[in-house]
């Protein structure tokens, strides 16, 4: 008795997830394996992909276009929360998974399998964000990690593979462990893995190094709806459209690299490179027009929420009640979040210069230092009385 009998394996067209599906076959006994490539804007072609997974000895071979789902469904809500994990690193990858997880609890409903697989190791976020959402969405449904447990290196996974026509890989692999999508890259691995050594320019992709950034400035304005990106410089866009032309318009501009030591939910310390250029400059503009139109106690209290969120994002949690109940603090807060942030993009910076809303609760009479304003002075003294009651009492009390 194998473990299973039919499985969807999440599928990447790499080695690893490639020898998967002989060794579900071969080792664990399952009598089919289904591959799902899911296109998420990482820019590989798809149809070779599938090709080779039927080389490989899948039953069938699913390619799944999900970069418009995962735009709308997953990035857009993690720019109204201004996810960003540790403070910086704007989930790029950690977004995707509970998207392909669903992809592939779907796939498995649909193709009446009895299991999932997917390619992950032991010691990565990824492993835990897909077991957990799997369970989350069909608790019924087997989750099957054969890299987690096969104990091969990685020469060893290569002449296993060569044994049921697994071509190994034709140029000398590349030292590092890259994941990409329509958000961003991470980088990771080879000499990065000493924290003092700075990145070569060959693990950037998506953002020119700043010798070869123009030097011009460009402005560029951001429209928001309710807290979601519609539009570039007065033109409204698709979310896909959106991303991809404002990947290249910070890109350019060196705007968007990050390089970060960051805490992996496994308890282990990582280096870890991110490029994510439209990602963070969106945060970063959402965030400028909250504060624009948000009164204080909502900013204020919604940094917390945005700290928790983050971390349920990073840590797995997608599909959770406390996600759920987030989300829905989040929505409420957005409904007076539309307006125009404009970004000054020059060499490696993005700076907000300007923002403007019809609802903004910028007031100018109480703003200004100038004679039209309407603050009243005099009130400000009983207002400092009682608020600072408590201090004079104490420091009487004290050093009086
Ligand atoms: N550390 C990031 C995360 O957990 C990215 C991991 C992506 N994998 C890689 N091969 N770089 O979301």
């Amino acid at each position: 008795m194998g473990r299973a009998k039919k499985v969807v394996l999440a599928y990447s067209g790499g080695v690893d997830t490639s020898v998967c599906i002989p060794y579900l076959k071969e080792e664990w006994g399952v009598e089919e394996v289904i591959t799902l490539a899911a296109d998420l804007g990482q820019g590989d072609e798809l149809e070779p992909i599938r090709k080779k997974a039927l080389k490989s000895g899948a039953a069938q071979s699913l390619v799944a276009d999900a970069t418009e789902r995962f735009i709308q469904d997953y990035a857009f809500p993690a720019i109204q929360a201004n996810a960003l994990y540790e403070n910086r690193y704007p989930l790029s990858t950690a977004l995707a998974r509970p998207l392909i997880a669903k992809l592939l609890v779907e796939a498995a409903e649909e193709y009446g399998a009895d299991a999932v697989a997917h390619g992950c190791t032991g010691k990565g976020n990824d492993q835990v964000r897909f077991d957990v959402s799997i369970a989350a969405l069909n608790p019924n449904l087997k989750v099957l990690a054969p890299a987690r447990e096969w104990g091969m290196s990685r020469e060893e996974t290569i002449a296993y593979g060569e044994q049921f026509g697994i071509p190994s890989p034709v140029k000398k692999s590349s030292p590092y462990s890259i994941d990409r999508n329509l958000l961003g890259r991470s980088i990771e691995a080879g000499p990065l893995e000493d924290p003092w050594n700075e990145p070569l320019e060959e693990v950037f992709l998506l953002t020119e190094a700043i010798a070869n950034t123009p030097d011009q400035p460009k402005y560029v304005e951001i429209s928001f709806e309710q807290g979601l990106p519609v539009a570039l410089n007065g033109q409204t866009l698709s979310p896909v459209n959106l991303i991809s032309q404002l990947n290249d318009l910070a890109g350019k501009h060196g705007v968007g690299r990050i390089d970060m030591i960051e805490n992996r939910l496994v308890g282990i310390k990582s280096r870890e490179i991110y490029e994510a250029p439209a990602l963070l400059v969106l945060i970063q503009a959402h965030r400028d027009l909250e504060s624009l139109t948000l009164t204080a106690d909502v900013t204020h209290y919604k940094r917390g929420i945005e700290e928790t969120y983050s971390q349920l994002v990073y840590n797995g949690l997608w599909y959770s009640p406390l996600k759920a109940a987030l989300d829905a603090f989040v929505q409420q807060t957005q409904v007076q979040v539309s307006g125009t942030v404009r970004i000054k993009l020059f060499k490696g910076t993005a700076l907000t210069v300007g923002r403007k809303s019809v609802n903004s609760l910028y007031t100018p009479d109480l703003a200004t230092y100038g004679s039209d304003d309407k603050f009243d002075h005099k009130a400000a003294e009983g207002f400092i009385y009682v608020w600072g009651l408590p201090t004079r009492v104490w420091s009487q009390k004290v050093k009086g």
